[in-house]
């Protein structure tokens, strides 16, 4: 087995194996019959000290119609609530047989530690402002779904980068997957060294979104901006907020992303966020499938050629 912990190390090859078994896993998602048991006796556990409602239940779901055992701990329903430390949590964890812990924390580099700390394999469904990989993956995959690649195309992403571990992975994959990536954000959101990633930075968003492919709008992360730097919730909507308007600079066939979740009115407006050229409600959707794919790469190993689809 293997962990994954981000898509900084990963190699487009690894990116387009993850992408290829999530399209045949969604065949499956989308068929009468989910259960492929691939995992069947292996155990998988949802350690999510940070809360969740799209991440935690697509990797339950995943295992689960992989035919594993998943449970789920939290902190509050959990002796880590009673003060035990994280070290001692995992390693309680591992003393169960457990074959994988998909896990979210608050701390950049926690599923690193955890690598060095226990045996199982670690996935990583968050950590800190550093890395979500298995959202980068939905999130290419569902553009490939509908743009056919994404060699060549604009990708913005627009938001509070600096805070965002969506933001780190998507540049991660998209770059190294050969996309066109431009940042737009406040000056506070971003920072100049991130040009270094091989990306466009603009701090006007009807510049950045110009003739657009893609525009993945970032949730304003209420609960890691603590300071009068930041714009407020009215200045942010007013200047960066994405409407129709600020679309109409793109391409007619432009698509609307976002991990979710929505801070309708504040980040996007209503009308895009329900629009038919949002994929919103696709993204969620195709989280199973990429998971699955994820789940299954890393306990089962392979490359997929065994799968019926
Ligand atoms: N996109 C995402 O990670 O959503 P959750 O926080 O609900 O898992």
């Amino acid at each position: 087995g293997k962990h994954l912990l981000g898509l900084q190390h990963a190699t487009p090859e690894e990116i387009k194996l993850i992408l290829d078994v999530a399209k045949k896993m969604k065949k499956v998602v989308l068929s009468d019959d989910k259960k492929i048991p691939y995992l069947k006796g292996k155990a998988i556990i949802n350690l999510f000290m940070e809360p969740s409602t799209r991440t935690r239940s697509s990797f339950e779901l995943a295992g689960k119609y992989l035919g594993a055992d998943v449970i789920n701990i939290t902190p509050s329903g959990s002796s880590m609530g009673k003060g035990e430390s994280f070290r001692d949590t995992l390693l309680t964890l591992s003393y169960m047989g457990t074959d994988a812990i998909v896990m979210r924390s608050s701390a950049e580099g926690a599923p690193l530690y955890a690598t060095k700390a226990v045996d199982p394999i670690i996935i990583n469904a968050g950590d800190g402002a550093h890395e979500h990989p298995t959202q980068a993956l939905l999130d290419m995959f569902s553009i490939i779904e509908r743009k056919g690649s994404l060699e060549g195309k604009k990708v913005v992403i627009v938001g509070d980068i600096m805070h965002s571990r969506v933001a780190r992975s998507d540049i991660y994959g998209l770059t190294k997957m050969g996309a066109d990536v431009h940042l737009a954000g406040p000056r506070t959101m971003l920072y100049p060294e991130l040009e270094k990633m091989g990306v466009t930075i603009h701090h006007d968003v009807r510049e950045a979104v110009k003739d657009a492919d893609v525009v993945n709008v970032l949730r304003i992360q209420l609960e890691r901006i603590h300071s009068a730097l930041y714009p407020t919730n009215r200045e942010y909507a007013r200047i960066f907020g994405i409407n129709k308007d600020v679309l109409s600079l793109a391409k007619d066939d432009v698509m609307v992303m976002h991990p979710g979740p929505m801070n309708r009115g504040l980040e996007i407006s209503p009308d895009v966020a329900y629009w038919d050229q949002s994929v919103i409600q696709e993204q969620v959707r195709n989280g199973v499938s990429v998971r699955m794919a994820v789940l299954y790469l890393t306990i089962h190993g392979g490359d997929g050629s065994e799968l019926a689809y």
